[in-house]
């Protein structure tokens, strides 16, 4: 199922709702190869997808540390688990036979990436704005 963006997905901040947008984008895509059984182009997508999730993690995590934010550690672990999650996909895609999990596992990363962005990035855009730090500051 292709999931679009809603501007109610976006946190405020530029330049992580551009990447959050984008790796919806290609968690769709992955998921319409899927359904089209064109394995190299899941691939592709999903390939592109954790590189970005990778870059951006660690982009949100110098973000929290360079201004002390005291919920890093809880928010970091759930990088680590989206990566570790992420990283699962491309053996199960592998596995044409089992395409309905495929479809199951994709849609799932789909739901767990908005929950991310709007829990644990939300409430990061919420502190960001408390000690006033402007979006447009923000790199
Ligand atoms: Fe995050
Ligand atoms: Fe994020």
């Amino acid at each position: 199922m292709s999931i679009p963006w809603l501007e109610s997905m976006a946190i405020g901040v530029p330049v992580l709702d551009v990447e959050h947008q984008r790796m919806l984008d290609l968690l769709n895509s992955t998921q319409a190869h899927v359904d089209d059984r064109n394995i190299d182009g899941a691939q592709g997508s999903m390939a592109e997808y954790i590189d970005l999730l990778t870059t951006h993690c660690d982009r949100e995590e110098q973000l929290m540390m360079q201004h002390r934010y005291h919920r890093t550690d809880d928010h970091v672990r759930s990088h680590q688990l989206a990566i570790a999650a992420a990283k699962e996909v491309p053996a199960i895609i592998a596995a044409t036979e089992r395409h309905h999990e495929m479809r199951q596992v994709i849609f799932d990363m789909q739901n767990h990436l908005i929950r991310r962005i709007l829990l644990d990035d939300g409430a990061l855009a919420v502190y960001l704005d408390y000690i006033g730090l402007r979006p447009e500051d923000i790199a």
